[in-house]
């Protein structure tokens, strides 16, 4: 072979050489994409590093003092002092980590505490905590859901409950997203007699839209044997009198069965909850896989988690100064001619839809560039094949804050075309 094939062949990028088919193969599409996107000379959005985190809405990103606009703190927990300082002493009381399974050696008191304090935030007389709020959708749904019976979900459904409907040996039924008229007709040629389980959400985090949860609700309760789900992990904190979650703000606690959440978001650390009121709800403890067959949270995790969920039932001023975030964005950005995800501010996820990948991907690093970091998500992970920025505020965003960023994407959209002028 000569220098001039070798090297020709060097050129090529690993999707595009001759090597056998193996089980990497069917990646060589995305390979090639992501191949020619970087060879552009853009960052890679899906390769930030934090260097540094200095505040719920602060971090150094390649030396460079970042506002974060991409977290899913929404409610600032995760710099609190009465946080920190829990996690602190269960992390000297009990060690880094609990070793084992929730129904064997992994159950500590502080397990059982924030079990206790999710009962408390939630009025239920049942709550489960999970290790995390994915583990707890593909628990949940895929236990209650078995052979025979029918999950019936919403189309833009998070990975995660698909992937309990897939572990799961229940029939998947998937209706329009958010219409009511289709959930009621999909529901309708069911068989009346099988055990159905409806699982919503109270904001899609693509978009940032609402689930209209009292239509549904009365859709469903026109069907025999059907129980609700509720996923509230991008609704807790921030909607609702005691921020329990949109159906709480839209007045349909009763009708609710079960509600899924999740600690990464508003709680400001990581793990994950169901909470219900139905009698039998702790057998779930014994027959749920994702909760037996894996490791239970660390002790430290389970004290920040319990200490930020009692406060978030004191949170009205946050609750009240995130909408007013969340308002603002959301006009600024709609004013200067972004197409955003809603018509109006729905909750503290905004999300701007572009027209195809570079532009998104010129759009973010400019952003960047100007000291904004926002989640840039696509395909499969978006409805529609759509390019979006997720802009995902927090209530410890300032005002100033707020004012900083809706002035970088002004700037950001110029420097991409993404806004005409
Ligand atoms: C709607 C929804 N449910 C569940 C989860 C899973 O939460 P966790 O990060 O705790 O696994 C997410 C996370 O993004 C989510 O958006």
């Amino acid at each position: 072979m000569s220098d001039a094939i070798d090297t020709a062949a060097d050129a090529r990028t690993p999707a595009e050489t001759d090597a056998p088919k193996d089980l990497f193969s069917k990646f060589d599409p995305l390979i090639q994409e992501r191949e020619a996107l970087m060879a552009t000379g853009v960052r890679d959005p899906f390769a930030i590093v934090m260097e540094k985190v200095t505040s719920p809405t602060r971090a150094v990103i390649k030396g460079k003092e970042t506002i974060l606009l991409g977290t899913y703190n929404y409610m600032g927990m995760t710099f609190d002092p009465d946080v920190i300082q829990a996690g602190k002493d269960a992390l000297d009381t009990y060690g880094s980590g609990t070793t084992g399974s929730r129904v064997l050696n992994g159950t500590y008191q502080g397990h059982r505490e924030c079990e206790e304090a999710l009962k408390e935030f939630y009025g239920t007389t049942g709550a489960m905590v999970f290790s995390t709020g994915y583990q707890a959708n593909l628990g949940v749904i895929s236990t209650l859901a078995g052979r025979g019976d029918y999950v019936v979900i919403d189309a833009d459904s998070h990975a995660s409950i698909y992937d309990g409907c897939f572990l799961g040996d229940a029939e998947i039924v998937r209706f329009r997203h958010n219409s009511v008229e289709d959930l009621d007709k999909r529901l309708g040629r069911l068989p009346a007699e099988a055990q159905k389980l409806v699982v919503l959400e109270g904001v899609y985090s693509m978009l940032g839209d609402i689930a209209p949860l009292p239509d549904m609700v009365a859709a469903v309760r026109k069907h025999p044997n059907c129980m609700i789900l509720v996923d509230e992990a991008h609704g807790m904190g921030f909607f609702g009198e005691h921020g329990r979650g949109v159906f709480e703000e839209q007045g349909v606690s009763d009708d609710i069965d079960f509600v899924v959440g999740t600690f990464s978001k508003s709680v400001g650390t990581v793990g994950g909850f169901c909470v219900s009121n139905h009698p039998k709800f702790e057998i779930l403890r014994l027959v749920c896989r994702p909760y037996v067959f894996t490791a239970s949270l660390p002790p430290s995790v389970v004290a920040t988690a319990a200490t930020s969920i009692r406060k978030l039932m004191h949170a009205g001023n946050k609750r009240a100064h995130l909408w007013e975030n969340s308002r603002v964005l959301h006009g600024g950005l709609r004013e200067m001619g972004y197409t955003l995800g809603t018509e109006t501010p729905q909750s503290a996820i905004i999300a701007v839809i572009l027209t195809d990948q570079t532009q998104a991907v010129a759009t973010w690093q400019a952003l960047l560039e100007l000291g904004v970091y926002v989640n840039l998500a696509r395909p499969p992970a978006t409805p529609a094949g759509m390019f979006l920025l997720r802009c995902s505020l927090c209530a410890e965003h300032s005002r100033e804050e707020v004012d900083v960023i809706v002035d970088a994407f002004r700037k950001a959209g110029q420097m991409s075309g993404a806004l005409s002028d």
